[in-house]
C-alpha cells in the first residue's frame, strides 16, 4: 500500500519570513490530516531554519538540487551531505528547469540520484515531456528513457524507496496541468516499464504528478489510481492553497 507524498517546491522564492509563515501555516492547517507524508523544498539558504521550524510536526524537508560531488574546489555549490547534516531527508533531481536552464543530462541526474541514495536521502526523480516531444509522440520513450538511466547504472533496484515526478514540461506554471487521464495513462505506463524488471519496486515506488497542481484541481488527479500525489510549484507557496491539496490527497488514498 503506497502513501501518497505531496511536496511543495518552493524553487527560487522565499525569505526568513516567508519560511516561518508559510511552515507555521501549515502546521495549523494540516493537525488534523493523516495518511499523506508533506515535504516542503524551500531553497537550499533556508533549509536549516526550515528543519528547526518543522520540529514536532509531521512535515519533512527537501532540498531541489545538488551536486554529484560531496566536497572539494566546486564554488557555489550544495553537496547531498550537507543536506543530510542540516537534517533534510529529500532531495528534487533533474527538475526540467535544472534539465533546461543548467544543461543537466539524464546521465548527470542518475549520478545524483546516486549520491543521494549513498547518502540515505530519499531522491524525488523528475522526469517528463516537452511540449514538442509530446505533439511527436514521444512521452513515453522521452519518460522510459530519463528512468533507464538511472536502471542503467544503478539497477531497478534504486527506485526501492525512491520517489517519480512526472512533470509533463509544457505543464509547469503555465496554467495548463495535463487531464487526469492523460495524467494516469503515463504514470501507468512508468509502473508498468519500471515492473517490467521488477513488480516489487513497481508497486511501491511513489508516483507523483507535477504541472500546475492546484486546490481545484488536485482531488480529481489524485483519484487515478497510479498518481501518489504531487510535486507542487506555484500553490505551494500559499498555506491555504497548499493544504487543500494536501488534504485531497489523504482523502482520495484514504
Ligand atoms: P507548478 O510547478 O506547480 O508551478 O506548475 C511544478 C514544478 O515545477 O515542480
Amino acid at each position: 500500500m503506497r502513501h501518497p507524498l505531496v511536496m511543495g517546491n518552493w524553487k527560487l522564492n522565499g525569505s526568513k519570513q516567508l519560511t516561518a509563515d508559510l511552515i507555521s501555516g501549515l502546521q495549523s492547517a494540516l493537525t488534523e490530516v493523516q495518511g499523506c507524508k508533506v515535504v516542503i523544498a524551500p531553497p537550499a539558504l533556508y533549509l536549516a531554519q526550515a528543519v528547526a521550524a518543522v520540529q514536532g510536526s509531521d512535515i519533512g524537508v527537501g532540498a531541489q538540487n545538488i551536486d554529484v560531488n560531496l566536497s572539494g574546489a566546486f564554488t557555489g555549490e550544495t553537496s547531498a551531505e550537507m543536506v543530510k547534516d542540516n537534517g533534510a531527508g529529500y532531495v528534487i533531481i533533474g527538475h526540467s528547469e535544472r534539465r533546461t536552464y543548467h544543461h543537466e543530462s539524464d546521465e548527470l541526474v542518475a549520478e545524483k540520484f546516486a549520491v543521494v541514495k549513498q547518502q540515505g536521502l530519499i531522491p524525488v526523480l523528475c522526469i517528463g515531456e516537452t511540449e514538442a516531444e509530446n505533439e511527436a509522440g514521444k512521452t513515453e520513450e522521452v519518460c522510459a528513457r530519463q528512468i533507464d538511466a538511472v536502471i542503467k547504472t544503478q539497477g531497478v533496484e534504486a527506485f526501492h524507496g525512491a520517489v517519480i515526478a512526472y512533470e509533463p514540461v509544457w505543464a509547469i506554471g503555465t496554467g495548463k496541468s495535463a487531464t487526469p487521464a492523460q495524467a494516469q495513462a503515463v504514470h501507468k505506463f512508468i509502473r508498468t516499464h519500471i515492473a517490467k524488471q521488477s513488480p516489487t519496486v513497481a508497486d511501491q515506488v511513489i508516483i507523483q504528478y507535477g504541472g500546475s497542481v492546484n486546490d481545484k484541481n488536485a482531488a480529481e488527479l489524485f483519484g487515478q489510481p497510479d498518481i501518489d500525489g504531487a510535486l507542487v510549484g506555484g500553490a505551494s507557496l500559499k498555506a491555504d492553497a497548499f493544504s487543500v491539496i494536501v488534504k485531497a490527497a489523504a482523502a482520495a488514498k484514504a
